[in-house]
């Protein structure tokens, strides 16, 4: 019997990642995934991933542009014939090479950050809770990816995605309280810098700026993109029913620490997909 049997599931920004790994567990733990991204040629990659790791699971792709209503609309509809969503895990986002601080962030990058990473999560939001109507759902779980920078000051600044975060938590325990009678669970992940293409891409070979991050971590290395997918399968799954409006941090202690310790970090686990 699996964790999210007879649950179908939406996941965007499933091309890599957070949203590739959640896809997979989703799947293993007997879960219906739609998986979902903007960046067509990488969807397909990782669609062939997860099904060659979860064979017989009912996985498919469907591109979207979460800043896009109507295609948010579209990927929500593309459930219809499944019976409706119950999950949508509203985890797309960017974190643009060029935000900064409140003087040197662009206006362009400013409103490009928030078009995706909060009109893109209140779409995911707006069209699933309509879903959940249409199909009489008597529960369903949304759960929006945050950071732990809407909860923690960063002074290598990057104002435009800290507000961005923000937003996302604010606006998900809001409408887990308007849709708490209906059955509709929100909640916000809050994941630590991770190991993902998003962060390490930013921060490449310089060493410096890898290090300012690194020593805030107890076990001394970033996250995993499994280990927030392992949050995501709680959180989509009956086992969280009472789990309402929650900020769940996965962080590794980060946002727990003032002096971290010293010496050797402690292994990580290996992701499913991610990074191989
Ligand atoms: N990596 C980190 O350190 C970290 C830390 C905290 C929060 N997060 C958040 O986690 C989420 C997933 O990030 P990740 O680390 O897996 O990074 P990632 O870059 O591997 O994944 C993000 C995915 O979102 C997709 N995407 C971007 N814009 C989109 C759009 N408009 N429509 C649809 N898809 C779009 C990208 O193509 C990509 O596949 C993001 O919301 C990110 O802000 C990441």
């Amino acid at each position: 019997m699996g964790r999210l049997d007879g649950k179908n599931c939406i996941v965007t920004g499933a091309a890599g990642g957070i949203g590739l790994e959640t896809a997979i567990l989703f799947a293993q733990n007997g879960a219906s995934v739609m998986m979902s991204d903007v960046n067509t040629g990488q969807l397909e990659i990782a669609l062939a991933k997860a099904k060659k790791l979860v064979p017989g699971a009912r996985i498919e792709s469907h591109q979207a542009d979460v800043s896009v209503e109507p295609e948010v609309e579209n990927l929500v509809a593309a459930l219809d014939s499944w019976g409706g969503v119950d999950v949508i895990f509203n985890n797309a986002g960017i974190m643009h090479m060029d935000d900064g601080d409140a003087i040197s962030c662009t206006e362009d990058v400013w409103d490009l950050t928030q078009k995706i990473n909060v009109k893109g999560v209140w779409y995911g939001c707006k069209h699933a809770v309509l879903s959940f109507r249409k199909h009489n759902k008597k529960k369903a779980s949304v759960i929006n990816t945050a950071s732990v920078v809407a909860l923690v000051g960063s002074a290598t600044a990057q104002v435009a995605y800290t507000a961005s975060k923000g937003a996302v938590l604010a606006m998900t325990r809001e409408l887990a309280m308007v849709h708490a009678r209906e059955g509709f669970r929100f909640n916000s992940l809050c994941p630590a810098p991770l190991n993902t293409p998003l962060l390490q891409n930013f921060l490449g070979d310089d060493q410096a700026k890898r290090h300012r991050r690194e020593i805030h971590f107890p076990t001394g290395r970033f996250g995993e993109a499994i280990e927030q997918a392992q949050m995501v399968v709680f959180l989509a799954s009956d086992e969280s029913s009472f789990v309402i409006g929650q900020e769940m941090i996965v962080d590794g202690g980060m946002t727990r620490a003032y002096v971290t310790p010293e010496g050797p970090s402690v292994p990580a686990p290996l992701n499913n997909a991610f990074g191989r």
